[in-house]
């Protein structure tokens, strides 16, 4: 039998749950032409809702995605403008090549079958200059008014363009669509600090551009809901208690809600007590454990590793003089400090752990700190 949850893919349509308002005011602020950008911490579900939005919109709107994830190059990022914004105008019928060469004409880029037999677009000879990249990021509104319709343009792990020749090309490509009267953009990421920098601090490059959107869990009625008939459909049973636990343990984070569920499945399509969730968490944990020590690696300061020891261990606890004495975290302004360094990786948020399940590993570990 499938396991009918899904974590680490994006996901849509029956899989996806609730967000109807950040749907609803999604599509509201695209069709009143406002630029948006759309930050969370990691996994919560930006690319998930984008896509479902793209699916429910796909008639009144023209969807153009792009990925900046492992894009460390100008060029690259500038011909995978090109191509998304040719695919997604003129489809990929037999028409396509024709369209597409008539589109890029002016520009340096020329049209190319990739290794992978898929039809790509590159620049030629040289790296490109000031005015193929204005060229290029003119693209989209050309293409919006070529087809009649109001283009939306996605921008997918937008923090990654601080690798490429950051604040030089984010003043180009702000220049070009300050213009575009009929794209709205989306601007999605989850490293909070960088996007912050660049849209609401008054030097940013795009400071007033876009209107910010945070997205937060999803509410544990939806969840709960979705996990019980979802356990139904597949042939299972799963009780409002187990369901109100899964929910518990995952904070309400999509992701992990998903994960431990997933486990549970696995474990038993009919489970009951407290006891086979407990399991599935120790098997989510067990999952994700490379990765935790990967991070833990990471954090070279004892004095940074004694603290997230002690916020897992005395969540919510003030951290008054007595959590300070008690963890050896010497002063507050060291806590301070430490907070700073710790949220701007986005480990912590407001002094708690962001990754509910990155807690119950740390609970886990003996370390002598
Ligand atoms: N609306 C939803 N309904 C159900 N599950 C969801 C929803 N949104 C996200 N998820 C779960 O969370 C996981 C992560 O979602 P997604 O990749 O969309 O997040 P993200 O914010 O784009 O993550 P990243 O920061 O890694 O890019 C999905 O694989 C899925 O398990
Ligand atoms: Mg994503």
């Amino acid at each position: 039998m499938v396991n009918p949850f899904k974590y680490g893919t994006v996901v849509s349509g029956k899989d996806f749950v609730d967000r109807e308002g950040e749907l609803k005011e999604l599509a509201r602020e695209i069709r009143g032409g406002k630029s948006v950008v759309l930050y969370s911490n990691r996994r919560m579900g930006k690319s998930s809702l984008l896509l479902e939005l793209s699916k429910r919109h796909c008639r009144e709107f023209i969807f153009v995605r792009i990925d900046l994830y492992g894009l460390t190059e100008q060029s690259r990022f500038l011909e995978a403008v090109a191509k998304e914004t040719s695919r997604a105008a003129f489809g990929v019928a037999e028409k396509f090549a024709s369209s597409v060469w008539k589109f890029l004409k002016g520009t340096n880029l020329r049209l190319v079958v990739t290794d992978s037999g898929e039809l790509g677009v590159e620049f030629y000879g040289r790296e490109p200059s000031t005015s193929d990249v204005a060229g290029v990021f003119d693209l989209p509104e050309k293409a919006a008014r070529r087809r009649k319709r109001r283009l939306v343009v996605i921008f997918d792990e937008f923090q990654e363009i601080a690798y490429m020749d950051g604040v030089g090309l984010l003043k180009q490509m702000r220049s070009r669509f300050q213009n575009h009267q009929n794209v709205v953009y989306v601007f999605s990421g989850s490293k909070k600090h960088l996007l912050h920098q660049i849209f609401e601090e008054r030097e940013g490059a795009f400071f007033k551009f876009a209107r910010p959107m945070e997205l937060d869990v999803i509410p544990n009625k939806q969840f709960e809901d979705f996990l019980i008939s979802r356990f139904k459909g597949a042939g299972g049973n799963l009780d409002r208690a187990a369901a109100r636990m899964i929910l518990r343990k995952s904070k309400g984070h999509p992701y992990y809600t998903q994960q431990i569920a997933h486990e549970l499945f696995d474990i038993s399509k009919t489970p009951s007590g407290e006891e086979d969730v407990e399991e599935s968490v120790r098997a989510a944990v067990d999952h994700q454990s490379p990765a935790y020590t990967y991070m833990w690696e990471s954090v070279k300061s004892p004095l940074h590793r004694r603290y997230l020891k002690a916020i897992a261990s005395e969540p919510g606890v003030v951290h008054g003089h007595e959590f300070i004495e008690r963890h050896r975290l010497r002063s507050t302004s060291h806590i301070q400090r430490i907070e700073n360094q710790l949220e701007a990786r986005g480990i912590i948020e407001r002094g708690e752990i962001v990754d509910p399940l990155f807690v119950v590993w740390l609970l886990r570990i003996k370390t002598g700190l």
